[in-house]
């Protein structure tokens, strides 16, 4: 991960291979005086004739200055509602740049950084210089450039600036590794890798790990999850992390993750195009071990448990056929109509099992539904819970981390369509408000607690490569599990 640093010189005296610089829109002269009679007047040419007019995502690259720093490099930051948001996103954008140079290290300027904003630009960066190539052989010799090793930020050094920094980096550990683990394809990351990667974390912090198998699984009754792990002969792994930062008896926030390690549909086949993305299924699952990586840095006044299923969804003689009925921990009998709508049975018995930890809250994340693509497209992840209050706090937090979510109704009226012939409850409604009948099976095992569920199919990955991210994970819903505990800390 990209190691960042505070530096309190000025830009115009720092020694650097590239100095960022990043600009809210129609730039003035105001903080950049001294860097613009260092480069001649290189940054007031680029405004005035309009080469450089800071807008969002806009990027101007200088080089080859007589003066002053060897090369420049101006970010847009657009007009600024949200100053935290802006600065992450340039700054994303700039190491991502930065990166591409092979320059190996930057440093960043922009105007007067509040300790939250030093937070904000240092999860950027980190997010900027994000690379999975651990399984790519390294480039000839004459090709291979530096990748960013180093980044500083120009800021006053006090305690506050420290502190912005050394949570950003927390946030950014976090986010780093949900997006290693998501990009990791399935082979390699297996139910037992997840396992192994929880049980790195709690030796690290000293957390409490449990880790149950297929026969620890028949022992809890837990028949949804295990219809799913029937069909491959990967042991299955429900992995517990408890994370204890309050007093004993304060009730933990539990967050549970969809951990599909690969999801093929089973029986019910998925179309071969595309279906590679599909190791991406683990994302809900990834979120929760890079909230617990990030938790184990920031130390929060919280109790904490974090809930993996773990498997994946195959067609084999021993898999799971539809019209069958399967019996979850919770009693309930539920008749499985597509193979493919698996996570949901995986989660079914993971929401049981949180009961046992007498949560004051559970948010589940999932790769849940196409669905939920269909109806809030890579934009948002959707909400869903019967507690409003529960749904705003979601929101909040969701915005605070740049993951913006939006609800989903989640009412009775819906339960209709997942009515079954044969048993209490079927695992498919059917096209029509796919998301929302997901979510509405879930309900019926998110009992006794308050509860949310978050469909992140549409926002954990992309299929494409964007402007700040590549094509691949995002790390959603790492960011909005970490601030949704910052604002439940007392
Ligand atoms: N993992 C998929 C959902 C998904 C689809 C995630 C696209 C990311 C992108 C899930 O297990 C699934 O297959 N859901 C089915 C449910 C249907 C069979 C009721 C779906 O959405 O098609
Ligand atoms: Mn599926
Ligand atoms: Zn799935």
């Amino acid at each position: 991960m990209l190691a960042v640093g505070i530096n309190s010189a000025s830009a115009v005296e720092v020694g650097t291979a590239l100095l960022v610089v990043a600009l809210p829109e129609n730039p003035t002269l105001s903080g950049i005086a001294g860097l613009d009679t260092a480069t001649q007047g290189a940054l007031s040419r680029s405004i005035d004739m309009k080469d450089f007019r800071g807008a969002r995502d806009e990027t101007l690259h200088l080089t080859g200055l007589a003066k002053g720093p060897r090369r420049l490099l101006l970010v847009g930051m657009g007009p600024i509602a949200d100053r935290r948001a802006s600065l992450r996103r340039a700054a994303t954008l700039a190491a991502r740049n930065a990166h591409r140079l092979g320059v190996g290290e930057m440093v960043w300027y922009s105007d007067q950084l509040s300790p939250e904003e030093i937070e904000a630009v240092t999860i950027g960066l980190i997010a900027g210089a994000w690379e999975y190539a651990d399984l790519k052989s390294p480039p000839p010799e004459a090709e291979r450039r530096k990748p960013l090793e180093k980044a500083t930020i120009l800021a006053t050094n006090t305690d506050d600036s420290r502190r912005g920094l050394s949570n950003g980096q927390a946030i950014g550990s976090g986010h780093s590794l949900a997006r290693r683990l998501a990009m990791m394809p399935g082979n390699v990351c297996t139910p037992d890798y997840l396992a192994e990667t929880a049980s790195d974390i709690a030796k690290r912090y000293g957390m409490e790990i449990d880790i149950l198998g297929r026969k620890e699984l028949e022992a809890e009754k837990m028949g949804s999850f295990l219809a799913v792990a029937q069909g491959t002969p990967q042991e299955p792994r429900l992995i517990t992390l408890q994370y204890k930062g309050s007093k004993p008896n304060a009730k933990p926030i539990v967050f549970v993750g969809k951990g599909l390690c690969f999801d093929s549909g089973g029986i019910s086949i998925k179309p071969a195009q595309g279906m590679e993305f599909m190791k991406f299924d683990m994302c809900g699952a990834a979120g929760v071990l890079g909230t617990f990586e990030a938790l184990g840095q920031l130390k929060p006044e919280a109790n904490v448990v974090g809930i993996i299923g773990a498997t994946t969804n195959m067609p084999s003689g021993t898999a799971m056929n539809p019209g069958d009925v399967v019996k979850a921990q919770n009693g309930k009998s539920i008749e499985i109509i597509n193979t493919d709508a698996e996570g949901r049975l995986v989660l079914a018995d993971c929401l049981s099992y949180a009961k046992r930890f007498n949560p004051g809250v559970v948010l589940d994340a999932a790769t849940l539904t196409g669905a939920c693509v269909i109806a809030l497209g890579h934009t948002a992840s959707g909400i869903f819970s019967s507690d409003d209050t529960l749904i705003g706090e979601v929101l909040a937090a969701g915005k605070r981390a740049g993951e913006p979510g939006w609800p989903l109704p989640l009412w009775d009226e819906y339960k209709d369509l997942i009515k079954s012939d044969v048993a209490d409850i079927k695992n498919s409604g059917g096209r029509p408000a796919g998301a929302v009948t997901a979510a509405m099976f879930l309900k019926e095992f998110a009992e006794g607690y308050s509860w949310a569920h978050l469909d992140i199919a549409g926002t954990a990955y992309s299929e494409t490569d964007l402007v700040t991210i590549p094509k691949g994970p995002t790390g959603v819903p790492t960011g909005t599990f970490i601030e949704f505990v910052r604002g439940r800390v007392p």
